[in-house]
Formats: C-alpha cells, sequence, structure tokens
C-alpha cells in the first residue's frame, strides 16, 4: 500500500490515461454508484472522508472526469473552503469560485472555468474566507445546488474531512447524496463510524462508501492497483434504486 505522506501530488489519470486500470476502476464506480441509469435520483453529491488526506479530492475529481466522459454535463464544486486543491488538480486558477458566486452573488457562467476535460466546468473555492462554516450554512449556498441543477446533470462537490470541521456536515444536509472516501488500512473503524453518525445527524443521505488504496488479488499475486472498491450502503443505496 502506497503511504500517505504530506507532499501532494496529483495525477488526473482518466484524463491522461483513459486505458488504464485503475481509469477503468473509476468507470466500474462511475456505474456501481448508479450514474449509468436513466432516472438519476441523485445530482448533487458530497464527497467526504472522516480525516484529512484519505483522497477525496483526487477521487472526486476523477469520478466527475469519468462522468464528463460519459456524456453528461458536469460541474466540480470545490466546497473545501480551507484546503481547496480542484484548481491545482485541474491546474487552473482559482481568483474567483463559490466564495464569490455566494458573497457577490456572481453569476455562475461568470465564475465557472472549462477544464481540458469536455463537458466538465469547475467552480474552484474562490478566495478562501475567514469562516467557511458560516458562509455554507446560508440561504445563498442552499440556493446554489439549485442554480446549478439548471445548468448541469451532475453536480460533484469536494469537501473537508468530517471529523475536523462542521463544514462537511452543513453540506451533507444540502446535497442529495453523500459518499464516504475511506483510506483502506488507514481510516480507523472507529472513526468511519463516528463519521457516518455526525453525517446521519445532519440529515445526510449516504449512498456509498468507497475504499481507496484496495489491494486486489488476481492470480495469486497482490496488485495494488490503487483501485477503489465501492460498497452500496443500506436503504439509500445507489445499487438498490
Ligand atoms: N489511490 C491513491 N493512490 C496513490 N495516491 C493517492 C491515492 N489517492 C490519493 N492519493 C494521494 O494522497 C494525497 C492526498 O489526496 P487528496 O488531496 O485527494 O486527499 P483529501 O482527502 O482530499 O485531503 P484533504 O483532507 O486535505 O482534503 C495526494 O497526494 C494524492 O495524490
Ligand atoms: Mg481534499
Amino acid at each position: 500500500m502506497a503511504k500517505k505522506n504530506s507532499k501532494r501530488e496529483y495525477e488526473l489519470i482518466t484524463h491522461e490515461r483513459p486505458k488504464a486500470l485503475v481509469s477503468e476502476a473509476y468507470r466500474t464506480l462511475r456505474t456501481n454508484l448508479g450514474f449509468t441509469e436513466i432516472d438519476q435520483k441523485y445530482r448533487s453529491i458530497l464527497l467526504s472522508s472522516p480525516n484529512p488526506m484519505d483522497g477525496k479530492s483526487m477521487t472526486i475529481a476523477n469520478l466527475a472526469v469519468v462522468l464528463a466522459q460519459a456524456g453528461h454535463k458536469v460541474i466540480l464544486v470545490d466546497c473545501d473552503l480551507r484546503k481547496p486543491m480542484q484548481h491545482e488538480i485541474f491546474k487552473l486558477p482559482n481568483q474567483r469560485g463559490v466564495t464569490n458566486c455566494l458573497m457577490q452573488n456572481l453569476e455562475i457562467a461568470e465564475v465557472a472555468q472549462a477544464t481540458a476535460v469536455e463537458n466538465l466546468n469547475l467552480l474552484s473555492s474562490g478566495p478562501i474566507p475567514p469562516n467557511p462554516a458560516e458562509i455554507l450554512n446560508s440561504e445563498s449556498t442552499r440556493a446554489l445546488w439549485g442554480r446549478l441543477q439548471e445548468e448541469y446533470d451532475y453536480i460533484l462537490v469536494d469537501g473537508p474531512p468530517v471529523l475536523a470541521v462542521a463544514d462537511a456536515s452543513i453540506l451533507a444536509g444540502q446535497v442529495d447524496g453523500v459518499i464516504l472516501v475511506l483510506w483502506s488500512g488507514h481510516s480507523r473503524i472507529d472513526a468511519a463510524r463516528q463519521a457516518k453518525e455526525q453525517l446521519s445527524r445532519a440529515g445526510a443521505n449516504l449512498i456509498g462508501v468507497v475504499l481507496n488504496q484496495v489491494e486486489v488479488k488476481r492470480n495469486n499475486y497482490y496488485y495494488n492497483y490503487g483501485s477503489y472498491y465501492y460498497y452500496g450502503y443500506g436503504e439509500g443505496s445507489a445499487r438498490k434504486k
């Protein structure tokens, strides 16, 4: 298993190497989450995890790419107003973004940026505010999801970890569904349980859990794909629709 360290490096593998095995794993994730079904129940989806550095930002960026590659009109919204990374992953500027839409009431079309991936726009975080939780817990943030749904098929929301700050729980209650990312072998069961309880209390609809960095056994050898595994989750499971 690759070790987590504090230096961040990102590869948008689904865009750069669509034929790689890992890219195939992201497409499987897209299918397992029910994104190929016509009558889509979940259009705004938050990815979060119990703790920092579980791979949320990288997972949601690649998920956004494979959704766009399937022909859906997708916007990736960086609501991690503490450690925003999506503009770095997509190598775009971050002068204006979510915080400008919310605080200066700018039009989405003025702020959303085209990415190198067709059908995929990015709403980066914008300038980091002093009071992220307060900004996210506002009428203008709740209204933002409706505004985005008028223009996009899917709204994928990157957020901070659940257990660190209130932001993720606030966002979880506003979107259609939440996916929890766990770093296989690192995320502790008690932290995962605590995150799940906190999200449920916030009114979240937990639709799935993604295990990042699973080791897959093949022909008696272990291959570490850096792959993803999806578990359907309870009644809210996208697979059970
Ligand atoms: N499956 C993977 N294989 C290898 N490296 C990975 C994998 N997933 C994530 N990483 C690496 O781990 C680091 C942290 O990933 P990322 O920034 O996506 O985590 P995060 O959960 O969004 O962090 P934060 O809580 O700070 O927002 C990055 O360097 C990323 O490239
Ligand atoms: Mg992140």
